[in-house]
């Protein structure tokens, strides 16, 4: 699909979808005023976090305490259904994240209820979720979907039927979806970051979701790489973050 025709196609998706109005807004301004500030500090947070990034097993064994076994060994089944659906799917969105290490997160905090932004197929929801059950706990999810690709009822897609009874999915722009999961649970157990990437909306999500982190919760902030927002955040707020190196790009960990 050329630019235009897809800019097109996203521009008539919001258009579908009042409730996506004020994202649209901000975006046409952003666009205007700002087209650069997504990227802001980009070079000095990859110095930074090549310099002190470990993998995804050490950050485990480190912040949790414990020797980390992949998906494939710990949920074998559970894993093939989810490739096999992602494959089916005619959508094309991101694929898997560090599933590991929100899975590990949730078991380490015996997290009852999760927060997360950005869902596509659905990846880290699953992680989380197979941790939840466990509990019966709740996973709040924050999707604003792919609208270029009149993706929205593939949002979730891999995540198994038997899951969703403990999930809420809100499907708005994280500054509509936010104040409503907050209206429903006031503190989290886990935080997972992974929806709007530009130095703005990581800034301005970390400011609202970081106070309702519970002491001895977990922060997980996927693409970190893309600006210094993270870096910033943490350096402003005294918190001395591990940094995942994962599939060549940066995830963001702390306990807080
Ligand atoms: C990288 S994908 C999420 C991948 C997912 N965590 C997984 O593990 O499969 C990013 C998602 O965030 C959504 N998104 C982007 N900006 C957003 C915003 N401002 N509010 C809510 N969702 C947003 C995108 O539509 C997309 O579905």
């Amino acid at each position: 699909m050329g630019e235009i025709a897809r800019i097109s196609k996203t521009f008539v998706g919001y258009l579908k979808r009042p409730d996506l109005y004020p994202e649209l807004g901000r975006k046409i301004i952003k666009n205007i005023f700002n087209r650069k500030g997504a990227f802001r500090g980009k070079e000095k947070t990859n110095s930074w976090a090549s310099a002190i990034a470990v993998s995804q097993q050490e950050a485990v064994s480190k912040l949790f305490g414990v020797e980390m076994k992949s998906f494939s060994e710990l949920f074998p089944n559970e894993l093939s259904t989810a490739n096999q659906k992602e494959k089916e799917c005619p959508i094309k969105m991101g694929g898997a994240g560090a599933l590991e290490l929100i899975y590990y997160a949730c078991e380490f905090t015996q997290a009852k209820n999760v927060v997360e932004t950005g869902v596509a197929y659905g990846w880290s929801s699953f992680a989380a979720l197979l941790s939840l059950t466990k509990r019966n706990g709740t996973l709040y999810s924050s999707d604003m979907p792919y609208l270029g690709q009149n993706g929205d009822q593939y949002v979730g897609y891999v995540v198994p039927e038997n899951l969703k009874k403990n999930w809420k999915l809100f499907r708005h722009a994280d500054r509509e979806s936010l104040p409503k999961i907050f209206g429903e649970t006031p503190e989290f157990d886990v935080v997972h970051y992974d929806s709007d990437k530009a130095y703005e909306g990581m800034s301005w999500a970390y400011s609202q979701l970081y106070p309702r982190l519970r002491k001895g919760g977990v922060f997980i902030s996927d693409d970190i790489n893309d600006n210094s927002a993270f870096q910033d955040f943490c350096e402003k707020n005294g918190i001395e973050p591990t940094v995942v190196d994962f599939e060549g790009k940066f995830v963001g960990v702390f306990v807080k």
